[in-house]
């Protein structure tokens, strides 16, 4: 049994074997809530195991099932490397996985994240290219963000010189990802143009700084409106910013009527049929995401189904007719279930190449302390964060409004808590149209499937038409 599974047992079966002795640090609101905890010994002989500091899921759900736990430091098993964590990367499919809106999750309680930058600080048998004290970053299947992560040595990668923990934890996965996307899948080319969703997050300015590596090539991206000022100053400009939950299918025919030659899509639903019909001839759609899966803070139950739904089955005829290729790209399951690890750790390495070669910049939003992981997971909930979102061990959790004291002091209340309170609200108020709003297509579902779960004749109708037809 490798340490990764035995971490897993561990995590799953701890409690009911007694010998789970994790205490929760800080709660939710910040607060310091050490819980007494005895030392963590395997048999009565053995030393205590060391603790360290995690983030752990508890359970599938809101920002409350996060939590920063003291868990036993990883032991390290054959093949794997223990790296002292130095900077995590926040990237949305965390947020997914929080919600239990992935395929095949673990069982909670597991600690999340996937990808991390720090030291070697101890190499398993077996394990040949790596030293004590290598500076590295990792894309290991969750539990990137504590303090200690053992890792199979085939999902890290040494640092080149020059590129600090806080730019590799920035660039490997997003890079990687839009490398791929836009090298190996859509095979981009000079004076190609194409359309991005998410523009100004972290793979969407990977694929902005990457394509613009390539003479001639236009880019499209779309990203909520309050970024766009942020991105006119970023490293490579976006060469037209559309605004999402516009109607930007015209405003990009007002500009090319002929539509774009790569649409990287990575939110789905209804994108899809769009993104397919801007394609020109010869064109390539990429799907590589499904945000729109995530309606509210809790998994939305008919919003995947949703998702599904909206989608035309194009058939391979309809494509021979009109020209045009659709692909589809996920990073986890290549590396993880389909043997792409060297394939990945060579990308990575070509990453590297073009940081140090100066045709990079990483675009950090901002680093958060661990406890303050909540707060970092809403900023991209939030739609705020401009490029990627860094979660630091070592860094002081911000400090915490007091809670207000009842009676007097309560008129005290700041502004900014009230202007808290008011965004709180009327992010309430956003779920609960969403919830409406999900209700009404279960409905309609239901009706067009009559119950059955199939749609009652999908073939590349047009998603009025569905709702039509329904
Ligand atoms: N296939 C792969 O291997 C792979 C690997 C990594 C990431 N991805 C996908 O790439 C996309 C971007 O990932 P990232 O990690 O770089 O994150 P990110 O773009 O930094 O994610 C945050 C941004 O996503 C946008 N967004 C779209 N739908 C949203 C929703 N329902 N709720 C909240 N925000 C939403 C928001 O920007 P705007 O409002 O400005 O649009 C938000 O600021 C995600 O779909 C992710 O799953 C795929």
């Amino acid at each position: 049994m490798s340490s990764e599974q035995q971490q897993d047992s561990t995590a799953m079966n701890g409690e009911q074997n007694g010998d789970n002795k994790e205490k929760e640090v800080i709660t939710e609101n910040g607060e310091s809530a050490a819980v007494a905890s005895e030392p963590v010994a395997d048999g009565e002989n053995e030393p205590p195991k060391k603790e360290m500091r995690a983030v752990v899921l508890t359970g599938f759900g809101g920002l409350k099932s996060v939590k920063i736990l003291k868990k036993p430091e990883p032991t390290l098993g054959e093949g794997e490397i223990l790296i002292r964590v130095k900077a995590c990367g926040l990237n949305f499919q965390d947020l997914m996985v929080r919600q239990g809106a992935i395929d095949s999750p673990p069982k909670c309680p597991f600690i999340l994240g996937f990808e991390c930058a720090g030291d070697v600080e101890q190499v398993g048998e077996g394990v040949e290219d790596f030293q004590v004290g290598d500076q590295v970053v990792a894309l290991p299947e969750y539990r990137a963000w504590a303090e200690l992560v053992a890792v199979p040595a085939k999902y890290v990668y040494k640092l080149p010189k020059g590129l600090s923990y806080l730019d590799a934890a920035t660039i490997s996965m997003n890079y990687a990802v839009a490398y791929m996307l836009l090298f190996e899948v859509a095979g981009l080319t000079q004076g190609k143009s194409i359309l991005v969703h998410s523009v100004g997050g972290g793979v969407g300015q990977a694929v902005v700084q990457l394509a613009k590596t390539i003479p001639d090539v236009t880019i499209y991206g779309i990203c909520s409106k309050g970024k766009h000022e942020a991105l006119k100053e970023a490293n490579a400009p976006v060469d037209h910013l559309l605004e999402k939950g516009s109607d930007y299918v015209s405003e990009l025919k007002k500009i090319s009527p002929d539509g774009v030659d790569i649409v990287l899509d990575c939110l789905c639903g209804e994108e899809c049929n769009k993104g397919y019909n801007l394609l020109k001839p010869m064109g390539k759609y990429v799907l590589y995401g499904t945000s729109n899966v995530v309606t509210g803070e809790t998994k939305g139950f008919f919003s995947a189904a949703r998702c599904w739904w909206q989608v035309d089955k194009v058939s391979p005829l309809k494509l021979f007719d009109e020209n045009k290729s659709l692909a589809g790209f996920n990073l986890r399951h290549f590396m993880y279930q389909q043997n792409g690890a060297a394939h990945v750790k060579d990308t990575v390495q070509k990453v590297f190449q073009l940081f140090q070669e100066g045709k990079i910049k990483p675009l950090l939003d901002s680093t958060w302390a661990l406890e303050d992981v909540a707060e970092a997971m809403q900023k991209m909930h939030d739609r705020k964060n401009v490029g990627k979102i860094i979660l630091d061990p070592s860094l002081e959790p911000k400090p915490k409004p007091a809670t207000p004291a009842k009676g007097k002091d309560k008129k005290k209340q700041s502004s900014e808590e009230k202007k808290d309170n008011d965004e709180k609200k009327e992010d309430k108020k956003e779920e609960k149209k969403e919830k409406e709003e999900e209700k009404k297509e279960e409905k309609k579902s239901e009706a067009a499937t009559n119950g059955t779960g199939e749609p009652a004749a999908a073939d590349e109708a047009d998603p009025k038409e569905k709702e039509h037809s329904s």
